[in-house]
Parts: structure tokens; C-alpha cells; sequence
């Protein structure tokens, strides 16, 4: 069960791993994901599903190496199996026809937001590509962006390759000549802010892919808890894509500051500690939602 098929290193520690995973590939739609254990004492990690092949019941995954669970699953071998997987979570996109469309991938948000990408294209849709890393040797699937959209802007914050800045340059030089309905975004939360501050002056519907730290990935923890319309939400049920209008960012930004020290538990952990530090996240999260309760 779930081994893997194929590996692959797209970009410094970031590599693509195809796993066997016959249930998932018929049912993943655009905007779902699936959580990983790589052995039974690691963490869940949430990963979008960039791509499946339901014949041959697999699907493809982009794993960046920033924790100590997510760096175990990129030291995973072609035959080994993941100790377990469970998805598709969360909720489709409608990828319907409704015009121009710029997709914004930053990061490893480029893998995520690429099967959005197919899905406009293959409904009609002109489908403009915003796509950033922070250096050359972090810019993944090149030739999959140009294929998956009919133009693409590329750009690194250090100017290594293509044009110098960040997505959301990017995307105000589109917005200059192009008329887009729509805007779907995969970026750090910095960022998401910043697009749409961009976008919703000129009344562009914004879904942004919002990353909070997920515990179990079900529902069940409320350590994704986001604000948005003023009612309380779960990334991991009723996301990970939300209306932008409607997101409070200020108050993921205070989530995402404890997800920041998570990953440097992570690096740091042996794997009882890596279990250890887990709870501790947890507790400090739910320590937060709690003082910040408005
Ligand atoms: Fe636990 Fe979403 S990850 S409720």
C-alpha cells in the first residue's frame, strides 16, 4: 500500500514523489490534498495533490524538506511505502468557465496550484500563470507551468532567473493589461495579502489557499481554525481555498508565526522528540486561539 513508484528532485529540497494510491487517484479533485505519515512516529504532513493517473492508480505529490517529517519523506526510497495516507481532503474548487483566470503559485505553491491551473484550461478558460520562488535553484516544473496555461510570468526575489520581484509584481503588471474575472493563489500568507490588495479594489474574486498548521487534517483538532466572514472556519474541512475578501489575515498571521517555530522544532528533532515537540505545538496553538479569541 501507498508505495512509492517514482522520485524525483525538482529543485533544492524539494523533490516529487509518485506514490500508489488507487482510491485517492479516482476521487482527488482540483483543491484537495491528502495528509502523510512517512513512518508511524512522524507527523502528518499535509501535500496537495499536483497530479493523479487513475489507471494506474497513481498520484503525484511535491514534498518540500523543512521539517523533520517532511524531510523523512523525502529520504523515502523508490519501493518504500508511507506508514499511511488518507484523503482526498478538504474541499474541490469550482473550476468552471468564467473567463480570463491568473493562477498564482509561489514556492511549493507552484505544484499546488498547477492542477488548478489544467482544470480552467480544459474548461475554456484563458488562464494567465504568476508563478515565483525566492532563487533560481528553487523553481520547480517549469515545463508543466507552460504547458498547464496559455502565458506565464516567472519571477525570483533575488532575480536569479527570469524577471527580479515577487508574485504579486507579477501579477499588478497582468492586471495592467489583462481584464481577469478571477484569481486563485497558492503563496505564504505575506503574500496572499498583498495580491489581494491587488485584486479586490478592482472587484477580482480572489480564492486564496490558506496553509495554517494541521494536526489530523479531519476536522477533529481545530488547530486550522481560520477567520473568515467573521465566523470561524476549518482550513483542513472548508478549505484549504477561501473567498480572499472574506479572510482575516491578521489573525492567521498570528497561526502561522507558531507554524514558523514548529518547523524549527522540526528541523531540530530526533524522532521522540519530533512526537514530543508535536504536542507542544498543539498546546501552544490552542494557547493562542485562545488569547486571541476577539
Ligand atoms: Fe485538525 Fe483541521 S487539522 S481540525
Amino acid at each position: 500500500m501507498y508505495k512509492i513508484t517514482r522520485k524525483q528532485i525538482l529543485g533544492t529540497d524539494i523533490k516529487r514523489l509518485d506514490l500508489k494510491a488507487e482510491n485517492v487517484s479516482k476521487k482527488a479533485k482540483p483543491g484537495q490534498f491528502v495528509t502523510v505519515m512517512p513512518d508511524a512516529y512522524s507527523e502528518r504532513v499535509p501535500l496537495s495533490v499536483m497530479d493523479t493517473d487513475p489507471a494506474k492508480g497513481l498520484i503525484s505529490l511535491v514534498v518540500e524538506e523543512r521539517t523533520a517529517s517532511t524531510k523523512k519523506l523525502g529520504e523515502m526510497q523508490i519501493n518504500e511505502s508511507v506508514h499511511s495516507l488518507l484523503g482526498p481532503l478538504g474541499t474541490p474548487l469550482e473550476l468552471g468557465k468564467v473567463g480570463t483566470t491568473v493562477c498564482i503559485g509561489s514556492g511549493v505553491g507552484i505544484a499546488q496550484i498547477l492542477p488548478v491551473c489544467r482544470a480552467l484550461k480544459k474548461n475554456g478558460n484563458k488562464v494567465i500563470g504568476a508563478f515565483g520562488a525566492t532563487t533560481k535553484k528553487k523553481v520547480i516544473l517549469e515545463f508543466q507551468m507552460r504547458l498547464s496555461c496559455n502565458k506565464i510570468h516567472l519571477s525570483t526575489r533575488d532575480g536569479s532567473y527570469e524577471s527580479k520581484g515577487t508574485v504579486a509584481d507579477s501579477l499588478k503588471e497582468i492586471l495592467s493589461r489583462e481584464k481577469a474575472r478571477c484569481v486563485f493563489a497558492v503563496a505564504p500568507v505575506e503574500e496572499l495579502k498583498d495580491i489581494c490588495s491587488l485584486t479586490l479594489p478592482r472587484k477580482i474574486k480572489t480564492m486564496v489557499c490558506l496553509q495554517p498548521v494541521m494536526v489530523d487534517g479531519t476536522g477533529l483538532c481545530g488547530s486550522c481554525r481560520v477567520k473568515v466572514a467573521g465566523k470561524k472556519m476549518l482550513a483542513c474541512v472548508d478549505g484549504p481555498f477561501f473567498d480572499g475578501q472574506f479572510v482575516d489575515f491578521e489573525d492567521l498571521m498570528i497561526r502561522m508565526n507558531a507554524a514558523k517555530e514548529n518547523d524549527q522544532w522540526g528541523d531540530n528533532a530526533s524522532q521522540s522528540n519530533s512526537l514530543k515537540n508535536g504536542s507542544k505545538t498543539l498546546g501552544k496553538f490552542l494557547s493562542d486561539i485562545i488569547k486571541n479569541k476577539p
